[in-house]
Parts: structure tokens; C-alpha cells; sequence
């Protein structure tokens, strides 16, 4: 059975890493006749630069057709001065929205290899695996009424609205819990329930789940205590479930565990699972064209699309084996770079995993 695979590259480097997980698309495409057909299309400042908008209707009709989409990275300072409404990341935001991409997974795993890696003790962070469900077309990226107004002394106001309905709660709230009885069967429910009523919302509705799931344990904790815990002995977790903005900041935390920001995937799902998959790093713009970022996040968000739209459980495991054996070998780009190890490009890393292929 035929599928369609959409890269969108973006911005900074976007294209230079989603260059390397192309080529380990392809690779594995042939070797484990997948039939993946691929199709490629602008978005975020790449998409204001050839159209004038960050999400042309041409990118998300081929997104809409596609069976799974493999995202770069978008933004950069060259749009900075655009208003947000017009800027590369609502681009990013509307494909989310817009294909109703609610349940964003981001597994934090630790490879052995580069426990050293890591800006905490090697006994802190060894063995780390927890994955974080971060809610991904609600909350206050989403709430209406947002703006900037004039008050009437004359001052501006800046405001925006975090809002979460009981079904939006409910529906990433299953997901979580699905995920933990896949896994060590804990959840955590992150909120600021102390503070926001629409947190009481969420924490009322995950309890209120816990009765179908018997067989998950569930936590809660307020985001500030989260955030702490992380670092201070984040092996405590399992999986944590959180709203849109804690999902965002909590997963980069997450990402520096694991070595580098360089190493985190993601899958963006929707009902249907139909999905879309990215790293969870930005375009890096201090490092853009210089060959020298890390496609490992990328190529692990390929091997993500493998098993969770694609149907290639195989292929998703050989890409996932190919990179442990390339930081087995040493192999390290600047970002995880350690004492003992050589030192490589990003083209380098993508040849090292095609060879480990
Ligand atoms: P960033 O993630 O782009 O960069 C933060 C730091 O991490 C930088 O020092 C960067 O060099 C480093 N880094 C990130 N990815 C790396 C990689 N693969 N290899 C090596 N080092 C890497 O975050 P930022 O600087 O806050 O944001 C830059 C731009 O990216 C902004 O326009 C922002 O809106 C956008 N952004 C986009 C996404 C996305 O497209 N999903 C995510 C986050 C930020
Ligand atoms: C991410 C990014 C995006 C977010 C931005 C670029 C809109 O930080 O994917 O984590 O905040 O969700
Ligand atoms: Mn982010």
C-alpha cells in the first residue's frame, strides 16, 4: 500500500537536518519496501519569503492529503519584526490547529552513550525514560480573546486567555493514560491547579479518568514543583501529562536530560493519527549554515513517523538501533560533544546512520 510522506524543511536548520532524515527515509524505503512516496513544501519563513504567508493553502492541502508530515524547524530573526499574527511559527500553529494535531508526545530517553552528555550526574540521568504528553491546539496558545489594547488612560495592555473546555481535557487526558498502562503504568498530571481555575478544571477531569484506568497510578503536581523535580531526580516520572505552554517549557528541561535538545523527537497526533513529527528544537539560528547542528532529533521524529502513521514498526526500530550504534561508535556532533569522542558534521552524522543502516 502506497503512502505519501510531506517534508517541510522551514527555516535555519530546518533544511540541513531534514536533508539527513530524508536520506534515511529513503534508505530505508528500499530496504524494507515501504512504498513511501515523498513530496516536499514550504512553511514558516521559508513560506513568507516565496508567498507572504507562513502557511500558503497550496502546503496545507499536500498536509491534509499526507499520510504523515516530517516538520524542520521555523522561524528566525529575519521575521522578528512581523506581527505575530503573520509570523513563521503561526505557521507551525496553523498545521497544528488545523489538522486537529491535539496529542503532542515528546519521549525524553537517555542514551547510555551520552550520559556524560548531559549538564547533570551521570546517576541522576542514567536509565532516564519519560515521556511527556503536552496538550497541542489548546490552552493559551489558542484562547480567545487575545491582543493588545488601549486602556483608557492611554496605556497598552497586552492579554491573552487559557482556556481548556472538559473535552479537550478528556481526550489528551486518554491518551496520557493509555500511554503510562504501554509503559510503567505512572502518570503525572502537571498543573497550576493553586492558582488557575482552569487548571482545577484539568486536575478534576484527570481524577475523574483515573477510574477507567485502574491499573495507572496517578500523580498530580503543581508545574513549579515540576520543574524542579526534573532536575532533582527526574527518573521519579513516567509519563507527565500537561497543558499547551507547561508541555513546551517542561519538554525543553526534559530535552537537556537527555544530553542535548539535539536528541529530542516528537509526534504530533491526531484522532485519526494522522501525524505530524519534528524535533522539539527550534531553527537555531546562531548555528544555521554552518553544518554543524544535530539531525538526530530530526531523523528519530522519522523513525516516530514510521511506527505511529506509517505502519513500519521494523523500519522505526532499524533507524532507532542505526543511531545507538553511530554514538557507540563515538560519533558526536557539537552539541553532545565529549572528551573521548570525535567530533562530526551534520552530513557526517546523517552518512554515519545510513552506513549503520
Ligand atoms: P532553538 O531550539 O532554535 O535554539 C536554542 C539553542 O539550542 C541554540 O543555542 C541552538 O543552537 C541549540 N540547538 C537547537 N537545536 C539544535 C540542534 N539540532 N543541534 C545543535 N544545537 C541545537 O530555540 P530559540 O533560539 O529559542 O528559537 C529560535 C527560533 O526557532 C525562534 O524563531 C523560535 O520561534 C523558533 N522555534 C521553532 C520551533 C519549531 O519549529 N518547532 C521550536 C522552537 C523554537
Ligand atoms: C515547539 C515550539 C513552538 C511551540 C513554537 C515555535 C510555536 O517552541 O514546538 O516546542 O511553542 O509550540
Ligand atoms: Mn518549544
Amino acid at each position: 500500500m502506497s503512502q505519501s510522506v510531506l517534508l517541510l524543511p522551514g527555516d535555519g536548520i530546518g533544511p540541513e537536518i531534514v536533508a539527513e532524515a530524508e536520506r534515511v527515509l529513503h534508505r530505508v524505503n528500499e530496504k524494507f519496501d515501504l512504498d513511501l512516496h515523498f513530496d516536499s513544501a514550504d512553511v514558516g519563513g521559508a513560506a513568507i519569503d516565496a508567498t507572504g504567508v507562513p502557511l500558503p493553502d497550496s502546503t496545507l492541502e499536500k498536509a491534509q492529503k499526507s499520510d504523515a508530515i516530517l516538520l524542520g524547524a521555523v522561524g528566525g530573526p529575519k521575521w522578528e519584526g512581523l506581527e505575530i499574527a503573520i509570523r513563521p511559527e503561526k505557521g507551525l500553529l496553523g498545521l497544528r490547529s488545523n489538522l486537529e494535531l491535539f496529542a503532542n508526545l515528546r519521549p525524553a530517553i537517555l542514551y547510555p552513550q551520552l550520559a556524560s552528555a548531559s549538564s547533570l550526574k551521570p546517576e541522576v540521568v542514567s536509565g532516564l525514560d519519560i515521556l511527556i504528553v503536552r496538550e497541542l491546539t489548546g490552552g493559551i496558545y489558542f484562547g480567545q480573546p487575545r491582543g493588545v489594547r488601549e486602556l483608557e488612560n492611554g496605556e497598552r495592555q497586552g492579554y491573552n486567555t487559557y482556556v481548556y473546555s472538559e473535552s479537550e481535557i478528556r481526550r489528551i487526558g486518554r491518551v496520557a493514560f493509555e500511554a503510562a498502562q504501554q509503559r510503567g503504568g505512572k502518570l503525572c498530571s502537571v498543573d497550576k491547579c493553586n492558582v488557575l481555575e482552569v487548571t482545577e478544571l484539568w486536575r478534576e477531569i484527570m481524577t475523574d479518568l483515573a477510574r477507567d484506568y485502574p491499573d495507572v497510578e496517578l500523580s498530580h503536581m503543581y508545574v513549579d514543583n515540576a520543574a524542579m523535580q526534573l532536575v532533582r531526580a527526574p527518573k521519579q516520572f513516567d509519563v507527565i501529562v500537561t497543558g499547551n505552554m507547561f508541555g513546551d517549557i517542561l519538554s525543553d528541561e526534559a530535552a537537556m536530560l537527555t544530553g542535548s535538545i539535539g536528541m529530542l523527537p516528537s509526534a504530533s497526533l491526531n484522532a485519526e493519527k494522522q501525524g505530524m513529527y519534528e524535533p522539539c528544537h527550534g531553527s537555531a539560528p546562531d548555528i544555521a549554515g554552518q553544518g554543524i547542528a544535530n539531525p538526530l532529533a530530526t531523523i528519530l521524529s522519522a523513525a516516530m513517523m514510521l511506527r505511529y502513521s506509517l505502519g513500519a514498526e521494523q523500519a522505526a526500530q532499524a533507524i532507532e538501533a542505526a543511531v545507538s550504534a553511530v554514538l557507540d561508535k563515538g560519533l558526536r556532533t557539537a552539541d553532545i560533544m565529549s572528551e573521548d569522542a570525535s567530533r562530526v558534521s551534520t552530513r557526517e552524522m546523517g552518512d554515519a546512520v545510513l552506513e549503520a543502516l
